[in-house]
């Protein structure tokens, strides 16, 4: 046994011996996504509930699993900070149990350096090497910045997280202590693809040269493009999320990375989430570096890529060119994540373009989601100075470099054909157009 493994051992202990650690008021951040430590958040919630602890917070990016901590009834005891939400954690933040932090992703490491300091630092990450290291794994965006304040670092070994290449390491001397917890990553279920889906996607790909750097987004939409680009040549891969379909264009020879001006050979991302094939894909692959997120989506490296494309989607367009995509009005629905860091990272790329894609309609045709005016209570993540294409079903509406007045007619003219008379009516009134 050498020093390392000496060392894992004497700091090894139950997930239930570790958070008695922990008490009330504990400021407790977690990585993103699949870095969620699941057998420490449960037993932290069960313990607060049990001994009474209160005014515990959690914070995260992305809850891919439903823990003790979002039910009913926690909250004031452990109280979840969403910096981004998904499905699991929307009813808490919409119903107020939880809360949110508005934040550019990029900046988030930033927001745990300077703003906001970790009593406890939890993990989960791949098994320990013969050095002493443990890999992030597909969790590698704000970890780091995490653990560089806080008192107490814990990490959840799990043998199915994947162990990646890149920068993004923890070494079992910064470390408190360890628990096991071996258990199969939680699986994206891929929506099937829908007619819309695939002409969007379509749409897309058209615009999009031989040789270009993507960004893929959140969502069915960008895999209906992933799959449109298939007749593409020697694409390259440098996003904040790693995709699914980004596998298959990798198999495929479509992305070689042969001609990116940084990390030539190389795809770069910061987090993953997908299927199981993606983690065994992933693992030990040293073909797909994980960077954190402060630099994966820092728009002056994405701007050194020539011809980089940004594609993510959107809930909301007004004929300005504003775009709400993380609320239904008031209601927070997501997040902002990285979507303005890559849509003004493409800005700065000699060739650069990005498309926030949506359906022109919701709710069964009977709602528009290019309105004159937002709907009251949106939240504004892409402003009209940084928005560039918007896509539907009927069209691409480039807006960077087009008056007000040309934006709205653009946004006509892809809206549906049944709301198209009365936006144009309301473009009249808010004297967009004659
Ligand atoms: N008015 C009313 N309802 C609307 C609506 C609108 N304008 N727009 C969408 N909806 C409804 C949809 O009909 C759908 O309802 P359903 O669940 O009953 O079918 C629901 O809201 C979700 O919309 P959908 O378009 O399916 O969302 P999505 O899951 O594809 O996610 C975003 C889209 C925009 C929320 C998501 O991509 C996101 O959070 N983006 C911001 C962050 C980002 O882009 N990061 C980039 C890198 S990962």
């Amino acid at each position: 046994m050498n020093r390392w493994q000496e060392m894992y051992r004497q700091k090894l202990a139950s997930p239930e011996e570790i958070v008695r650690g922990i008490g009330s008021g504990a400021i407790c951040a977690s990585t993103c996504a699949l870095g969620e430590p699941v057998a420490l958040a449960q037993a932290l919630a069960e313990r607060v509930e049990r001994e009474g602890l209160t005014g515990v917070t959690h914070h995260m990016l992305l809850t891919l699993q439903n823990l003790k901590y979002l039910e009913p009834g926690m909250d004031g005891k452990m109280n979840h900070v969403a910096w981004f939400t998904s499905g699991f954690a929307r009813k808490a933040v919409q119903e107020g149990r939880a809360d949110f932090m508005p934040c550019y992703y990029k900046d988030a490491p930033m927001f745990w350096r300077e703003l906001v300091a970790a009593d406890v630092f939890y993990a989960t990450v791949s098994p320990m090497d013969k050095h002493g290291w443990f890999s992030f794994g597909v969790s590698a965006s704000v970890g780091r910045a995490q653990l560089s304040r806080a008192k107490k670092v814990f990490l959840e070994v799990n043998e199915y997280m994947p162990r990646t290449h890149g920068s993004q390491f923890v070494h079992i001397s910064e470390v408190d202590a360890i628990c096991e917890n071996n258990r199969p990553l939680v699986e994206l279920k891929e929506a099937p693809l829908t007619e819309q889906d695939k002409t969007i996607g379509n749409y897309i790909a058209e615009l999009i040269p031989d040789e270009a750097t993507i960004q893929l987004g959140i969502g069915g939409m960008p895999n209906a493009v992933a799959q449109a680009l298939r007749v593409k040549r020697d694409l390259g891969i440098h996003s904040e999320m790693f995709t699914e379909g980004m596998v298959d264009l990798i198999e495929a020879g479509v992305v070689t990375n042969r001609k990116k001006n940084i990390h030539a050979h190389k795809s770069v991302a910061s987090f993953a989430a997908g299927s199981k094939r993606m983690y065994d894909f992933l693992n030990d692959n040293p073909g797909v570096e994980f960077h954190p997120i402060d630099y994966v989506n820092d728009p002056n490296i994405i701007g050194r890529h020539d011809n980089f494309v940004s594609i993510n989607a959107t809930l909301e367009v007004d004929l300005i060119g504003q775009a709400c995509s993380e609320s239904l009005g008031p209601s927070q629905f997501s997040g902002t994540g990285g979507q303005v860091d890559f849509v003004r990272g493409a800005g700065l790329s000699k060739g650069g373009k990005s498309f926030l894609a949506m359906y022109s309609t919701a709710k069964n045709d009977t709602i528009s989601k290019i309105k004159p005016v937002l709907t009251e209570g949106s939240h504004v993540t892409c402003s009209k100075n940084d928005i560039d294409c918007v896509v539907t079903e009927y069209g691409v509406a480039k807006l960077k470099g087009k008056t007000a007045s040309q934006r709205a007619k653009a946004l006509i003219a892809i809206a549906h054909p049944k709301f198209r008379e009365e936006l144009t009516r309301a473009a009249q009134k808010l004297h967009l157009i004659p």
